[in-house]
């Protein structure tokens, strides 16, 4: 007669007692990346987004090149951002996310936000090499509000 081994044993054990067949614990695994994947883009965008305001709205520090690199980078992390929402992730599992369960009751309206954040970005790149700078600005005020306006609805504090 062949025994599994120790470490085939050991692993069913242990999911046993997580409660998890294999299936399912390669599921979380993807979904613990999708999560740790949009925070680190976000973090990205935040830092992106500060500079690229910084070198339109400030006369001395202006410089347009430099912002429309900016906003190009910015455009590239958004994409595929809004499949790394597309399952739930449950809070209890992901203590460090922020996302709110309300983004999967209200998918379409929080697809859509994420949609106009992704054409902000492209009309900032289009106004920086038209060097539209009032237009840019006021573009990013908008952005911002954008970004706050998600948060308050669908990100805790
Ligand atoms: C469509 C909704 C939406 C828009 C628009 C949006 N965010 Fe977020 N943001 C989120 C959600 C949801 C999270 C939390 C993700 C998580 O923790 O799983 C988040 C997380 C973040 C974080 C990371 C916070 C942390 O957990 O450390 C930063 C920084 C951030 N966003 C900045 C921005 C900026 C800057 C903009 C605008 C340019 C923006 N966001 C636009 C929904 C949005």
């Amino acid at each position: 007669m062949k025994y599994p081994s120790c470490k085939t044993l050991g692993t069913a054990l242990l999911l046993a007692t997580l409660g998890l067949t294999p299936a399912v614990a390669s599921d979380q695994a993807q979904l613990a990346q999708a999560v740790e994947a949009r925070i680190e883009r976000f973090d990205e965008i935040d830092r992106l987004f500060k500079s690229m305001r910084f070198r339109v709205v400030t006369p001395r520090h202006q410089d347009l090149e430099a912002a429309y690199e900016y906003a190009q980078a910015m455009s590239q992390q958004t994409q595929g951002l809004v499949e790394l929402f597309d399952h739930p992730s449950d809070r209890s599992q992901f203590r460090f996310s922020k996302a709110r369960p309300s983004i999967w009751q209200n998918k379409s309206d929080f697809d859509a936000q994420m949609l106009q954040m992704q054409q902000q970005f492209q009309q900032l790149e289009d106004l920086i090499a038209a060097q539209d700078v009032d237009a840019a600005e006021r573009l990013i005020d908008q952005t911002a509000r954008s970004c706050r306006a998600c948060h308050n609805s669908y990100r805790f504090r």
